[in-house]
């Protein structure tokens, strides 16, 4: 299965909003940026900055051979200054997790970061529990770098999250 990166436009909020169908699931692929329900209103101020000068944040959809949407990711907090920023908002259709999908975006977008943007470090923070997240992670080569702890409230319980970073001679040594 071939799956192509291109930036996410205002024709995928639909696919977005479907994607948000819970409060739960939303905070763990969006952190609390984004309030449940998601709206249209909510994903245009989202992808506004997209579309300035030196964006500080790429928003990626994620398409099949057929060209259907099976995902997103996004690199924000570009900071040209200190060649860094963040990997957020992972992810794949429910339908379509568990083939590898996940491992396929997230090289690409990293590779954007490193070899277009020339970073020199990509983070990202993910919650303790999301297992399958912490899996793909670790398997392309990020680095668990700590642990926040009790940094999302979500229904009386405290979620702890942990860092993963990934430097670029990292990524160039995998992709030898
Ligand atoms: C996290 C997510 C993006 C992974 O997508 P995916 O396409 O299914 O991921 P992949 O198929 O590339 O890899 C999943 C890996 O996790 C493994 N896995 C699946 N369920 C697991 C579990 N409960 N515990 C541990 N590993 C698990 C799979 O076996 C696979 O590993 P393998 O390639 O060695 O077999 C997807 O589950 C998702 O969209 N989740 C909801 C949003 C989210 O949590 N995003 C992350 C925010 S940080």
């Amino acid at each position: 299965m071939s799956i192509v990166i291109s930036p996410l436009t205002k024709d995928d909020f639909p696919t977005l909003i479907e994607w948000a169908e819970d409060e739960k699931i939303l905070l763990q692929w969006a952190g609390p940026y984004f309030k449940y329900p998601l709206t249209n209103a909510q994903l245009a101020e989202y992808l506004a900055p997209t579309r300035h000068k030196d964006p500080v944040r790429f928003a990626f959809r994620a398409l099949d051979e057929a060209d259907l949407m099976v995902g997103m990711a996004e690199l924000n907090v570009v900071d040209r200054t200190n060649e860094t920023a963040t990997l957020c908002r992972i992810f794949v259709d429910k339908n379509r997790r568990g083939r590898g999908l996940a491992d396929s975006i997230i090289k690409q977008v990293i590779s954007y970061g490193f070899d277009i943007l020339k970073l020199n470090r990509i983070d990202l923070k993910v919650f303790t529990y999301n297992s399958t997240a912490i899996k793909c992670y670790e398997k392309l080569g990020f680095v668990r770098e700590g642990m926040m702890r009790k940094v999302c409230k979500f229904n009386n319980e405290y979620w702890d999250c942990y860092v993963y970073s990934m430097l670029g001679n990292e990524w160039e040594a995998r992709r030898k």
